[in-house]
This record gives C-alpha cells, structure tokens and sequence, in this order.
C-alpha cells in the first residue's frame, strides 16, 4: 500500500527521538504509519495507538512485515500510561505524537471533516467522542463562540456561532453547514486563499475531539512514561494553542533549578530533563513545496537525564 498521507517533518523527528536499536517506543498518533515505518527501519520497536479504527487497520496491513517488533493498539494517546500497564510495560524510550488529523481523514466525505465535500455532520477521529451534530446540538451558543473565537481565532465567532444555532434544524451536512458559516461573515472579511469555514471548522473538530485535553493529558503522564536516562518525547504541532501547551509542558518538564544556592546535589528535579529543542523545528522550503499540509509544523522534543 501506498501511503496516502505524507508524513511531517520525516527525518527531524526520528532524530530528535535519537532513537537506539531495540528502543521502544510509543507512536501516539499512528495515522498510516508513516513516522513509525521510520521509526522501525531505525531499529526500533513500536507500540502505535490511534482513536481511529481504519488508521490501526490500514497501518497494519503496511506495517506487516516487520512482524512483532510492531504492534497496533486502538487507543487515544491520553490513556498511554493505561495502554502500557495492559502490555506489562514500565516504561518506553520514546513517545511521539503528530498532532491532528490525516489526509485520508480529510479527504473521505463521509467522515465529516470536509466543507468541500458534502458529508455528515460527524468530525469524530474515533468513536471515543460525540458526533459534530451532538456536540452542536449540546451546546450553547456563548460556548460555541468561545470555542470558535479560541481554537478558530475566528474574529466573527459570535455572529457564526448564531448563525449555527439558528440554523442548525436545516442543516444537512458539512457543504450546508460551510454555507451557514460564510453567510454570517461579510463577504468583504473572508480571508484570503482560504475556505471563509476554514477556521471554524478546525476549531468543531478540535472541539469535538477533545485535542487539546488529550495532548494535556498525554504531557501530565510523560514522567511516569518515559525512562530515565536518556528516554525522549517529541510533538508535532499545527496550531498556536496546541504548540503553547507543548511548549509550556516540556518547559515545565526541564525547568531551571529551584533549590537554594550551595545545595549539594539537586532536589528540585531539575536535573530530570532537558530540551532537545530550545527552539521548535520547523519544515524547510523545500518540504512545504513537496507537502503544503507541512506549512504551520512545529517539532519540540525533550529528554528524561
Ligand atoms: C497527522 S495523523 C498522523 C500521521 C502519522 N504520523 C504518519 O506519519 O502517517 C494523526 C493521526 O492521529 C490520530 N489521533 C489524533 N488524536 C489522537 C488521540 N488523542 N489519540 C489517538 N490518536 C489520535 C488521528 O486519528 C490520525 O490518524
């Protein structure tokens, strides 16, 4: 099989993993394997998790051939302590994860991710989340606003979160719904070289799915996942507030030393960790050009001392 998603940032993040022969590692976001068939062809071994069923089947049919150095596990990333302690595992010497969704999710109408294509209102990645019809029917338009203004930075969030709610009785699938979207924002103030529902989309699907209390969650258990002694995380981000929370959370992880000075030895924890990435790691001109989807990445990494 062919990979029908290109994966970001290919080279940066199996080096930034640093990855050893018989290293075990956790691929948050297995997608259609792309990072973990790198991550194999280094040596290492690789639990894939992801909420999408069709994601686990396809990356195992592609991934046959490296027997049981790979093994596919349905599962969001947030429940990675979990999904370890059912393998028996204590630690691993590697967690990845690509956020956001993959081209094949994008591109299959039926999913509902699509404003192009006409499908139903769904947006779920897996079956661990409401359907985007639930969600909008549960919510309260000063919610849905804020949830536009902040994971859309939308700035005509309130007028498109009306619109939503006032509609929403007629509205059919995503086509209808982008429709709804771009009529409650004037014409003159639809962005440039984008769809106008662009932005409120992402935000539904972030909201829908839950993203970013999943990347918290998988940030909150990298101590008690990683293995001390050179173990490694590294993320991939697509949008500012998911960026931030990496950011911050790997900051948190190798923050500065607090003991009082003439302290023998560090009691802090400071010395636990340490960025591998000061600076994010962005895709060159060259990548942008082959995989426009690559444009807004950023690659953080850290590493457990
Ligand atoms: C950008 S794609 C990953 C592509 C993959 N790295 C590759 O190179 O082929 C993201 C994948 O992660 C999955 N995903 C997103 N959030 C998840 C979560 N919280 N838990 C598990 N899987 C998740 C999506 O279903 C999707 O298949």
């Amino acid at each position: 099989m062919s990979a029908p998603h290109l994966s970001v940032l290919p080279r940066e993040t199996i080096d930034v993993l640093a990855v050893r022969p018989d290293a075990v590692v956790v691929d948050g976001t297995l997608g259609y394997g792309g990072h973990t068939e790198l991550l194999l062809q280094a040596g290492a071994r690789v639990i894939g998790l992801d909420r999408d069923p069709r994601a686990i089947a396809a990356a195992q049919e592609r991934l046959a051939q490296y027997g049981d150095r790979f093994r596919a596990v349905q599962a969001n990333f947030r429940d990675i302590r979990q999904v370890l302690d059912d393998l028996g595992l204590a630690h691993v010497d590697g967690a990845l994860v690509d956020l956001g969704v993959s081209s094949p999710q994008l591109d299959v109408a039926e999913r509902g991710f699509s404003f192009r294509l006409a499908g139903p209102l769904d947006m779920r990645m897996g079956e661990d989340a409401p359907t985007l019809a639930e969600y909008l029917a549960g919510v309260d338009e000063r919610e849905l606003k804020r949830v536009i203004s902040w994971f859309g930075e939308e700035r005509f969030a309130g007028p498109v979160a009306r619109a939503i709610k006032r509609e929403l009785h007629r509205i059919a699938d995503t086509v209808q719904l982008a429709e709804v979207v771009a009529n409650a924002i004037p014409r003159g103030a639809w962005p440039k070289g984008i769809h106008p529902a662009t932005r409120t989309f992402q935000a539904l699907r972030i909201a829908v799915n839950d993203e970013l209390g999943a990347l918290d969650a998988w940030l909150q258990a990298l101590p008690g996942v990683i293995t001390p002694g050179g173990g490694r995380a590294a993320a991939i981000s697509f949008h500012s507030l998911e960026d931030r929370a990496v950011k911050q959370g790997f900051t948190a992880l190798a923050h500065p030393c607090r003991c009082p000075p003439g302290m023998p030895v560090c009691t802090c924890g400071a010395a636990e960790w340490k960025l591998v990435t000061r600076k994010a790691i962005a895709p060159s001109e060259e990548e942008i050009a082959a995989n426009p989807r690559s444009r807004s990445a950023k690659l953080r990494a850290v590493e457990r001392l």
